[in-house]
């Protein structure tokens, strides 16, 4: 029985958060079982912003072992760091050729990182969603879980694979967008409940990090946006904040909307952010602390990497030689042979 392929990514900036973790982590950990999953650090990726390279290596490595104590099993699923396995660079480029000016202007994190990035529009910058194509096509990927922010991406992805399997033959999967059940569009910004909660937030009272300490965690949700009603009701439009509290609780409970409702029947918002900061720390703790203990243990983490990045290099030259010979470059001798298991 062969399980769907699932790809995903995500870049070593910035930490992340609750909205992170109840969104896509969760949801990825969840899929490890019937799901033939790939996890990566798109480390690659993160190179079209400038990176301090001590600060980027830390960065890197904190990603990874965040994966791995938000429930990524090495046992069942790969996970690796992208710049470990060369392929995807060197697809990107042959994808590249399969990819039309056109395509990449369209693109709306295009515009709008060339807004923020206004001094630093790099030509990879340009091609960024031509290696995110070569990730995901490199390992004939079925599913894709994606969040709204990348799902144009992805169409391109689907274009590129369809172009090229028209000119040279079936080599491509054609991937399909999972989208993940609604968690982090559902997560809003504890300040401003009617913004989504992202990691790139100004004020550190607006999210809540799946690393922040159980204080932290506590402080934040006390000092959380709600309205003057005095009334614990679902009603987004008039209460965007106690809304986003109860849903907050209830992801981490496992509980649905009336249950939350009943539990909170009280009406006292006092009550209602202690115990969803404890519902959200009953959460997290158990996460922050594997990871501590990973991070502590560089041989066990690099060990985990290494053997994710040798599974992941014998996937994609299967891939590699499919694409080379069907292009017509002439394959070097001792190349596959490893990947073929003819060593
Ligand atoms: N572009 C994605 C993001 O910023 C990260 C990413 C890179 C990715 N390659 C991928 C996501 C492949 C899914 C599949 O979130």
């Amino acid at each position: 029985m062969n399980r769907p392929i699932v790809f995903s990514g995500a870049q070593p900036t910035g930490q992340l958060t609750l909205g992170n973790y109840l969104g896509a982590l969760r949801q990825w950990t969840a899929m490890q079982n019937d799901h033939d999953c790939i996890f990566c650090v798109v480390d690659l990726h993160a190179l079209t912003v400038r990176q301090d390279p001590a600060l980027f290596r830390e960065k890197i490595l904190d990603l990874a072992a965040l994966f791995l104590a938000c429930g990524i099993d090495p046992q069942k699923s790969t996970i690796f760091i992208q710049s470990h396995v060369p392929a995807h660079a060197e697809l990107a480029w042959l994808l590249s050729t399969f990819t039309m000016m056109g395509e990449l202007d369209r693109m709306t994190q295009f515009k709008d990182k060339s807004r923020s990035h206004a001094h630093n529009i790099n030509a990879g910058l340009f091609t960024y969603p031509v290696l995110m194509a070569a990730d995901i096509l490199l390992y004939g990927t079925h599913k894709v879980p994606v969040g709204e922010d990348q799902k144009q991406h992805l169409e391109l992805a689907r274009d590129v694979a369809v172009r090229f399997n028209g000119l040279h033959g079936k080599v491509f999967v054609v991937p399909e967008p999972l989208v993940t059940g609604g968690g982090a569009a559902r997560i809003k910004d504890l300040q401003e409940p009617t913004k989504k909660m992202s990691k790139s937030a100004e004020a550190d009272l607006a999210k809540v990090m799946i690393l922040d300490e159980p204080d932290a965690i506590l402080k934040k949700f006390k000092k959380a946006m709600t309205d003057g009603l005095g009334i614990i009701r679902n009603n987004e439009a008039s209460q965007p904040g106690v809304v986003n509290l109860l849903n907050i609780w209830r992801a981490a409970r496992g509980a649905s909307m009336e249950e939350a409702l009943k539990h909170f029947s009280h009406n006292q918002y006092g009550r209602l952010k202690v115990e969803t900061a404890e519902a959200v720390i009953a959460l997290l703790e158990p996460v922050r602390r594997r990871f501590q203990e990973l991070r502590a243990d560089p041989t066990e983490l690099e060990g985990i990497l290494a053997r994710g990045a040798e599974t992941a290099m014998v996937r994609a030259e299967v891939m590699m030689e499919r694409v080379l010979t069907a292009l017509g470059l002439p394959l070097h001798g001792q190349r596959f042979r490893r990947a073929r298991g003819d060593s």
